[in-house]
C-alpha cells in the first residue's frame, strides 16, 4: 500500500521541495500549513512539476490541538515530517513567547495525535545551529550541542529533545486502556541537521520567498542582483579564515530534500539501527562568504555590488558538516555544485520578476 506522509509547513521553502522529491519517489503526500510565512505560490510550483493536481492541501495551524487530532482521524499517517515552525532568528530574540509557543506546541500536537492514532514516524527538521560555536570542524552528530543563542536555536535543541523522550517512552505504549478508544503506539524518530540550505528547484517554479528584508545570504544577493536592494553587505571580513569572512556549508535544496527521501524510506522500511536517529545534512565543503558572492557573480555572468561592513551578531566564524553517518546509513549524498545551485537560485529570483 502507498504510504502517507503528513508535511507540516509544507508550503514553505523546504517543504515544497521535500513534497515534489516524495511524490515523485512514489508516496501519496498531504500538505498541511497555515500560510502564516507564505502564500500558495509554492505549492501551486509543486503541483506543475509533478503534475499532480489532487494533492492534499489542509489550512491548518498546528498549535491547535484538536485540528491536529482531527487530520489524523481522518488520514492513515504513515510518517510526518513537521517543517511548521517560525524560523527568523533575530525575531525570536525579540518575541520569544511568540516562538516557544508556536515551536513547541505546534511539534507536541504532533508528537501527541502520532502516539495517540498507533504510533508513528516522525521527522523533524533540525538545524546545525546546535552545534553553535565550535573548534572542532568539521561537526560530527556527536559533537557536543552548545547553550543555544537564539529562542530560535533553543526550540531546536528542546524539539530534539522532545522527541528523543517520547520516542524512548513510547517503547512501552501497548495497547488502549479502553477498547474502541484511540490506540496508543510506538513513536520512531528522525532530527536532519540542516546545514545552509540554498537555492530552488531547477525549475524555477518553487523556491524561497522571504518576506521583507531578507535575513539570508542568498536571498540578498539575488535581491541585489534583480535591484530589489541597493548593495549586499557582507557581514565582517575580519574572521580567522582564509579570507576574513565566515565559512559556512551551503547545501542545495534539492539535495537537501532527496535526504527526506532517504530519512522517511528507512524509517518505513524499517532499516533505523535505534528508534531516535540524527544525521548532519551538508555537503562537508566549507565555502566563505566572499567565495559565495564571487561564485555567484562567474557563473550568473553578473557584477554584484557589495561592500564589507561590521560583523553581525551572533554569527559563528565558521561551521560546516562532516556528512559521513548520512551518507553511509541513508545511502545520501549532496550531488549538486555550488554554481548549479546559485544558477538555480537566480533563475528563481528573475521568475519571480516575470
Ligand atoms: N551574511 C552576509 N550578509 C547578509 C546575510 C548574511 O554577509 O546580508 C553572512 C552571514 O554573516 C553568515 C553567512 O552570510 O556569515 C550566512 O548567513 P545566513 O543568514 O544565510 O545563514 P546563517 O549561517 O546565519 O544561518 C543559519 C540558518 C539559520 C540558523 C542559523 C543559526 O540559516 O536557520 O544558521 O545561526 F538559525
Amino acid at each position: 500500500m502507498t504510504k502517507n506522509v503528513l508535511v507540516s509547513g509544507g508550503a514553505g521553502y523546504i517543504g515544497s521541495h521535500v513534497t515534489v522529491e516524495l511524490i515523485q519517489a512514489g508516496y501519496n503526500v498531504i500538505v498541511a500549513d497555515n500560510l502564516s510565512n507564505c502564500d500558495m505560490t509554492c505549492f501551486e510550483g509543486v503541483k506543475a512539476i509533478t503534475g499532480k493536481k489532487d494533492i492534499p492541501f489542509i489550512k491548518i495551524d498546528c498549535c491547535d490541538r484538536d485540528a491536529v487530532f482531527r487530520l489524523f482521524d481522518e488520514y492513515r499517517i504513515d510518517a510526518v515530517i513537521h517543517f511548521a515552525a517560525f524560523k527568523a532568528v533575530g525575531e525570536s530574540v525579540a518575541e520569544p513567547i511568540k516562538y516557544y509557543r508556536n515551536n513547541l506546541d505546534s511539534f507536541l500536537n504532533i508528537l501527541e495525535a502520532g502516539k495517540n492514532h498507533g504510533g508513528c514516524n516522525i521527522l523533524f527538521s533540525s538545524s546545525a545551529t546546535v552545534y553553535g560555536e565550535t573548534d572542532k570542524l568539521p561537526v560530527t552528530e556527536d559533537s557536543p550541542r552548545q547553550s543555544a543563542t537564539s529562542p530560535y536555536g533553543n526550540t531546536k535543541q528542546i524539539c530534539e529533545d522532545i522527541l528523543r523522550d517520547v520516542v524512548s517512552a513510547a517503547k512501552s505504549y501497548g495497547e488502549s486502556m479502553f477498547p474502541g478508544t484511540r490506540k496508543n503506539g510506538p513513536v520512531k524518530g528522525i532530527a536532519l541537521r540542516y546545514f545552509n540550505p540554498i537555492g530552488a528547484h531547477p525549475s524555477a517554479l518553487i523556491g524561497e520567498l522571504p518576506r521583507g528584508v531578507p535575513n539570508n545570504l542568498v536571498p540578498y544577493i539575488t535581491q541585489t542582483a534583480i535591484g530589489k536592494r541597493e548593495c549586499l553587505s557582507i557581514f565582517g571580513n575580519d574572521y580567522p579564515t582564509p579570507d576574513g569572512t565566515c565559512l559556512r556549508d551551503y547545501i542545495d535544496i534539492v539535495d537537501l530534500a532527496k535526504a527526506h527521501v532517504a530519512a522517511v524510506s528507512r524509517m518505513l522500511d524499517g532499516k533505523m539501527k535505534k528508534d531516535y536517529e540524527i544525521f548532519n545534512i551538508g555537503t562537508g565543503r566549507p565555502v566563505s562568504v566572499y567565495e559565495l558572492v564571487t561564485a555567484f557573480e562567474k557563473v550568473n555572468g553578473i557584477k554584484l555590488n557589495y561592500k564589507f561592513a561590521e560583523r553581525r551578531a551572533g554569527d559563528v566564524t565558521a561551521i560546516w558538516a562532516d556528512p559521513s553517518l548520512a551518507n553511509r546509513e541513508l545511502k545520501w549524498a549532496a550531488e549538486r555544485s555550488i554554481e548549479d545551485t546559485l544558477a538555480a537560485a537566480w533563475a528563481w529570483e528573475k521568475h519571480l520578476a516575470e
